[in-house]
């Protein structure tokens, strides 16, 4: 028997009516300019992909020291903020609301893209060994991250406020905090990545203050309920290894209720980064830890029309994300709608180059099929 479709309905995130639960999750495109500026070739992917009842930005990255690779946008500087508005005005042009992914990426960086040319800062001296950075030559191993100091992380909670008070400016509705995929944040969270003796290492309070400090100093620029937090709790992607998974993931999310948060975005556990894997043995039931979320909570991982409908319907999940799917069929609601075919992700122009791969996915209104 047929189902009545739930993607379709209307939802309320952050105080704001989203007229469906289809959302373009955080996807880095590598289209901004050198400096970290958005282009006009962004501004027609957004608004390409503009059907969404949520768009997530890709990752933004919140100060220079932030990044890991070229072109990756920022919401650091005037002139990127300037250059967000027409991006995020052709991204709710039907009316989606938009938030934009803030982004730091801790260890992950290299010194060939840090502006003093030393390597990346991380919560301590530990490098990542199990994969190696992607650099403009090929790949060559991660180095030695320094340590913060208290100093440095003050500095970058400051960032993440600063770069909350721009997305409000260049007209984003709310912001997604990226504290998933093994970059900073979840550097903090994992005791893999966090040998720290100070308070911002060792027992889960500790390890966990980073996150509450930049979610409160983001707090002071944007109320809380235009804040979601993104977590990869079954995701040993990039080194992000804990002694106890479960026990990390549950405690956060169990912290984060009571803050009245825009949403939890959760990523399924057969997804490393952006590529599907095999499930971790230790991977944490996404059921699980959205059962223990008080508020809306969006999934995102290896879904399809139906698969997202189930989520829907048991209760998983409130929105559900379709990262490669969006990727390839700008106009993927509109096609779920009409159970049309989908367009298979081409893999040239996935990172980087310019139209090809970007914007030449053809929408069904406009390719006349
Ligand atoms: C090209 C590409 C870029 C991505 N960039 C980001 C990013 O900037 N931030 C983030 O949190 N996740 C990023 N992801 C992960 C996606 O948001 C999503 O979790 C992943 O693709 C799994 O969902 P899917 O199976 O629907 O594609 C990226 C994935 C892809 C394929």
């Amino acid at each position: 028997m047929e189902q009545r479709s739930r993607l379709f309905d209307s939802v309320v995130v952050g105080g704001q009516l989203l007229r469906n639960r289809i959302v373009l999750p955080p996807l880095t495109r590598s289209r901004a300019t050198d400096d970290g500026v958005p282009t006009r070739l962004m501004e027609e992917y957004y608004r390409q992909r503009a059907g969404a009842g949520l768009v997530i930005s890709e990752g933004t990255v919140i100060a220079p020291q932030a990044t890991a690779y070229a072109r990756v946008p920022g919401l650091y500087s005037a002139e990127q903020v300037a250059a967000w508005r027409p991006v995020v005005e052709a991204a709710k042009r039907d009316g989606a609301v938009v938030y934009a992914q803030l982004w730091h990426v801790g260890r992950q960086s290299h010194s060939s893209v840090q502006p003093d040319g030393l390597p990346p800062k991380g919560p301590s001296a530990v490098p990542i060994t199990g994969y190696q950075y992607r650099s403009p030559i090929g790949r060559i191993p991660y180095e030695v991250p320094r340590e913060l100091t208290t100093a440095d992380i003050a500095e970058i909670v400051e960032a993440y406020g600063t770069a909350a008070r721009n997305a409000v400016r260049a007209g984003f509705d709310g912001v997604e905090l990226h504290a998933a995929n093994g970059y900073l944040i979840d550097q903090f969270l994992n005791d893999g990545s966090n040998r720290r003796t100070d308070r911002y290492g060792g027992s889960l309070e500790n390890r966990t203050r980073f996150l509450h400090d930049v979610i409160a100093e983001m707090a002071h620029y944007l109320p809380a309920e235009r804040i979601g937090v993104r977590l990869s709790p079954s995701s040993d992607w990039m080194d992000a290894h804990d002694s106890d998974k479960r026990l990390l993931y549950s405690t956060v999310v169990r912290q984060l209720n009571g803050l009245g948060l825009a949403y939890l975005h959760l990523v399924e556990p057969e997804i490393a980064g952006s590529t599907t894997v095999d499930r971790p043995a230790d991977s944490i039931p996404t059921a699980e830890l959205a059962g223990i979320f008080d508020g809306v909570v969006i999934v995102t991982g290896g879904h399809d029309q139906a698969s997202g409908e189930r989520l829907l319907a048991d209760g998983t999940a409130d929105l559900v994300g379709f990262g490669r799917l969006f990727i390839a069929n700008p106009d993927l609601p509109h096609r779920f709608l009409i159970q049309a075919p989908l367009e298979p992700l081409r893999h040239a122009g996935i990172y980087g180059g310019g139209p090809e791969g970007y914007i030449d996915y053809p929408s069904l209104a406009t390719s006349g099929s």
